[in-house]
């Protein structure tokens, strides 16, 4: 209950500047130093709504929102290229027949043999120093050397949209028990209607017949040209040839909406997606022609790998 009989301030302790600090929110008079106050002191002293006030503590937030975001990037590459290099070798896997639901990755990759292969000549390459660079199959990085100008040419008449073809790339042998070759892996890629799509095309110890085509990376279209990476479409390719009189007559194998040649060398379009389609088409040509692995795969068909 309230003592009515008290006059107001009477019985109650008097208010002493220590007991009543200056109000926070009002600026000090001009002039006026603030007790015990440095720059940060009068800072926090000035009024929320001013400006300049707004302005340091929304920059001040925008470089600590940055050195977190860029902290986070440069501590997560090392895990972002640890999962690309993985995703790289499930799909190599994936291509050869090699991967099943909980393989152990690491441990089935070993069974590729890795090679750095000169593009024009169809010679492996590994060991060698070009323009200072050691071409090692376990290191080298495919992408790093089409945009490298000293591994690299400028295509003139470019069918895949790439612009510049290295020549140098890695392929994948896979051999059998007697150490005979199984199958060659090869790296792929080209433009579609969005995006450069990037795979691996692995081919029989014929050096004709297809086994697998499978990207793992593109950016078309869902449910229209990424329909590149649905199972039924993928299985097309299974058997198809690439050139023929076995190898060696003329390049056949063909993306289309009708085939042009014979069953076996036609890979049905993807409906509704043409353009994707005619950019497959286009990558695999350009790579399985005498500009892309032709040299090598000859030299497979004649049992030389
Ligand atoms: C939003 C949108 C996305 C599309 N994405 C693709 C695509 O990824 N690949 C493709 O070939 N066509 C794509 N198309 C369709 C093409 O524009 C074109 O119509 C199609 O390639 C023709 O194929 P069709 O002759 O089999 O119908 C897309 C169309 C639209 C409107």
């Amino acid at each position: 209950m309230p003592d009515k009989d008290k006059q107001p301030g009477q019985g109650e302790a008097e208010f002493t500047p220590e007991m009543n600090p200056p109000d926070r929110d009002l600026p000090a008079p001009e002039g006026e130093l603030v007790q015990g106050g440095g720059f940060l002191r009068r800072f926090l002293d000035t009024p929320a709504d001013n400006t300049v006030k707004t302005v340091i503590v929304a920059l001040g937030l925008c470089l600590v929102a940055s050195m977190v975001v860029s902290a986070a990037a440069v501590s997560l590459r090392p895990l972002q290229e640890k999962n690309a290099a993985l995703d790289k070798q499930v799909n190599i896997l994936q291509v050869a027949g090699l991967y099943e639901d909980g393989t152990d990755v690491a441990e089935a990759f070993e069974q590729f043999e890795p090679h750095v292969l000169k593009l024009e000549t169809g010679e492996f390459a590994d060991g060698e120093n070009v323009e200072g660079q050691l071409l090692d199959p376990l290191t080298f990085d495919d992408r790093a050397a089409a945009e490298d100008l000293t591994l690299s040419a400028p295509l003139d008449d470019d069918p895949a949209s790439i612009g510049r073809q290295a020549n140098y790339v890695t392929v994948y042998l896979l051999r059998n028990a007697d150490g005979s070759l199984d199958k060659v892996v090869l790296p792929v890629y080209g433009y579609g209607l969005w995006s450069t799509l990037y795979g691996f095309m692995a081919i029989e110890e014929d050096g004709n017949t297809i086994y697998g085509l499978q990207f793992y990376e593109h950016a078309e279209t869902p449910g229209l040209g990424a329909e590149v990476d649905n199972p039924r479409w993928k299985a097309l390719w299974r058997g198809k040839e690439l050139r023929t009189e076995d190898g060696a007559g003329e390049l056949a194998i063909t993306v289309a909406k009708t085939p042009p040649q014979g069953q076996e060398y036609f890979v049905d379009a993807l409906s509704g997606a043409t353009l994707t389609s005619r950019g497959v088409d286009n990558l695999v040509r350009f790579w399985m022609s005498e500009r892309g692995f032709e040299p090598f795969l000859e030299r497979v068909r004649a049992g030389d790998i």
